[in-house]
């Protein structure tokens, strides 16, 4: 073979066909598959996200590989853990999801504890870092979205799996999550190449609010927009909560402007004071000033006279102005 990667591929396509069939037909497959029933999730979607389940055994998975592979394509897979002259799977016990790349090869796992007696500590595990497997530049679901994100121009953020195969319920395509990790330059980078639009979609706590507010200097707040999900729930949950079609409907119709996120997200606490209203009513100019529509500027302006006690309009207005001059 030529590509020198070719085995890795080779050997992450078949742990992933090994996981596969081991959740279809083994007796702790039943048990996860009405684990992933409840949370939502048919065969049709096992198949189509290729999901599987890790035996809850040390080598099972290096008992059936080791023969076919040379000793370096089993050391570098990234499917093995090596200690004291032993070799342990490095899934036991949960529920896999591949991760392709953008060309739909099979490059790693995040594995998901399923059971209630799962004392592990981490709720995800993911492929340690191979030549193959860079959590930096990979995205999940890119391969299957790519073609809707360059047709639409558009792409959807998301935090997680479940969220990605939530909006896939829903009728929506053109959707990435990037693995847990911040979203990077890199991935920013690649997808900039397919996408104009990117519409933000994060967890409805504080780590997602924090990500969002990254996620915005890094992309870029000209061609970014947010869909809040309600506070406590994350988009997967969210269609749970609601429906499919609330969920889609969300994604769709229920955007908002990066400005008006970060009048929420930037707000100081207390307001009664009036340099903090001043330091804020200045560290916002800045930012609607970048605001290409005057409507639109209008219309956070005066979002931002609501919320201050002590200023009106004309007073914001007036900063905003100064910011424009200095555009
Ligand atoms: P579910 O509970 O299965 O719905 O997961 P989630 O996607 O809602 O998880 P969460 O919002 O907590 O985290 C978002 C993403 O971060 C997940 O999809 C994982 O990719 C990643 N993640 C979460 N927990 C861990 C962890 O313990 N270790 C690692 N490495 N990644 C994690
Ligand atoms: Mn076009
Ligand atoms: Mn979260
Ligand atoms: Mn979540
Ligand atoms: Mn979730």
């Amino acid at each position: 073979r030529n590509n020198p990667n070719s085995a890795l591929y080779e050997i992450n396509n078949q742990a992933g066909r090994l996981y596969n069939i081991l959740l279809m037909s083994t007796e702790l497959g039943a048990r996860a598959r009405d684990y992933l029933e409840e949370r939502g999730i048919s065969t049709e979607i096992i198949k189509r996200f290729n999901i599987g389940l890790a035996p809850d055994e040390e080598d099972f998975i290096f008992k059936n590989l080791s023969q076919k592979f040379e000793e370096g394509v089993l050391a570098n897979s990234g499917l093995f853990n090596f200690s004291n002259n032993r070799v342990f799977d490095a899934f036991k016990n949960r529920i896999m999801f591949p991760i392709t790349n953008e060309y739909g090869h099979v490059i790693g796992f995040s594995g998901r504890k399923w059971q209630a007696d799962d004392v592990s500590k981490a709720k995800y595990i993911n492929t340690s870092a191979t030549t193959i497997f860079d959590k930096s530049f990979e995205l999940y679901n890119l391969d299957k979205a790519k073609p809707v994100i360059s047709k639409s121009h558009e792409v959807y953020l998301m935090e997680g799996f479940m969220d990605v195969i939530a909006a896939y319920k829903a009728g929506v395509f053109n959707v990435v999550a990037s693995m847990g990790t911040a979203l990077t330059e890199k991935h920013v980078h690649r997808l900039k190449q397919i996408a104009k639009n990117f519409v933000l979609v994060y967890d409805g706590d504080s780590a997602g609010q924090n990500a969002i507010y990254k996620a915005l200097n890094l992309i870029g707040e000209g061609q970014t927009q947010v869909a809040k999900v309600p506070e406590g729930l994350d988009p997967d949950e969210y269609a749970k909560t609601y429906s499919l079609e609330s969920l889609a409907a969300l994604m769709k119709n229920g955007r908002i402007q990066p400005i008006e996120f970060l009048i929420d997200f930037l707000r100081p606490e207390n307001l009664s004071n009036l340099q903090v209203q001043l330091d804020f009513i200045e560290q916002m100019a800045g930012q609607i000033a970048k605001v290409p529509s005057l409507t639109a500027q209008d219309a956070f302006i005066r979002k931002l006279v609501e919320i201050l006690p002590d200023f009106e309009y004309n007073q914001v207005e007036n900063a905003v102005n100064l910011r424009r001059e200095n555009v």
